[in-house]
């Protein structure tokens, strides 16, 4: 493994990578993403192989834009559209009919396949130079914490892969919105960097409830996912002595207080989570953030987090 800055000539090396079926590290503005050719099974097979993820469990295709949405998408409605116009590239993944093209082992076998834009000029960059859609699932072992900066990539990853791109820190720092659009109403499969009340007011109907069989649509929303390997417990506010994130005054220095705007506080979690990770607690606690909308991807995060 070995991290690289960037550059003209490590972008076209990462693409050579991709299109002879290997697989590398990118920064996207979400999370960093694990990624190869969407279009090409063994190297599908050795992304879930190197997350140790589980076969039913689809990838999200990455594509330029709304230009290339025809590459991996057979079809979609008029808000999807109208969507990406908005707010493609950027932390809103689409889930559509999928191009008979793609690999089954790509969507898991569903007829559906999830995508999106990614903004980040490193990705882009990659995407154009490799010259196919990018199949990437976060780049971390799986139900562990996404990695938000080349250095957090797991070393069990890093290992595995032959580059990582060093793109920065992640802007977002949380995975991006998943919105199906395979029922009537288009719904969010996962909270993430969008803001629902962004996707509401674009298309301008409310957005469906998920419906109960949503596990199998997006069979990606496992219970206890995004997780550190210490325990994390929920709290109204943390006890003096006690170790965690807090957006109350910080009592001892093992707290960590935490930015009171939601964007600011979703692109510190990850990595301000990792932090107390390697503290060696037996457990660590987490003051809940408002129950306000603006904060819905976090609580989803923080839930599947502290579940056991
Ligand atoms: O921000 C992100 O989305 C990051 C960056 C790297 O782009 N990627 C990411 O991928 O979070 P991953 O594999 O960790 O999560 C993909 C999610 C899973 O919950 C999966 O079940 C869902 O998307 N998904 C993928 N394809 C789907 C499909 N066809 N139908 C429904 N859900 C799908
Ligand atoms: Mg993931």
């Amino acid at each position: 493994m070995s991290i690289m800055q960037p550059t003209e000539d490590t972008i076209r090396r990462a693409a050579e990578i991709i299109r002879s079926g290997g697989v590398v590290v990118m920064p996207t503005e979400t999370v960093y993403g694990l990624a190869c050719n969407a279009l090409d099974v063994s190297a599908v097979r050795k992304v879930f192989e190197i997350k140790n993820r589980p076969a039913g469990n689809p990838l999200i295709v990455h594509v330029a834009g709304l230009e290339s949405l025809g590459l991996v998408a057979a079809s979609w409605p008029a808000m999807a559209e109208k969507l990406a116009l908005r707010f493609w590239p950027g932390p809103l993944t689409m889930v559509l009919p999928r191009r008979d093209c793609l690999p089954l082992e790509t969507t898991a076998g569903l007829s559906t396949v999830a995508v999106r834009a990614p903004d980040h000029p490193v990705a882009q960059a990659l995407i154009k130079a490799a010259g196919v859609p990018l199949a990437a699932p976060s780049a971390n072992p799986f139900s562990e914490l996404s990695p938000t900066s080349a250095d957090d990539v797991d070393p069990q990853i890093a290992q595995a892969v032959p580059m990582i791109l060093d793109g920065g820190p992640c802007v977002v720092g949380l995975e991006s919105t998943v919105l199906d659009f395979s029922s009537d109403m288009p719904h969010v499969l996962r909270p993430g960097g969008l803001p629902r009340s962004l996707i509401q007011a674009t298309i301008g109907v409310p957005l469906g409830e998920s419906p109960p069989d949503s596990v199998r649509r997006s069979p990606g929303q496992y219970q206890r996912h995004y997780a550190p390997k210490t325990r994390v417990v929920l709290v109204d506010r943390l006890a003096e002595d006690q170790p965690g994130l807090t957006l109350a005054p910080p009592a001892n220095e093992n707290q960590i207080l935490m930015p009171s705007d939601p964007s600011r506080y979703a692109s510190a979690l990850y990595s301000c989570l990792r932090r107390l990770d390697s503290g060696q607690f037996d457990e660590v606690y987490v003051m809940r953030p408002p129950l306000t909308p603006e904060w819905e991807a976090i609580h989803d995060r923080l839930g599947k987090a502290s579940s056991v």
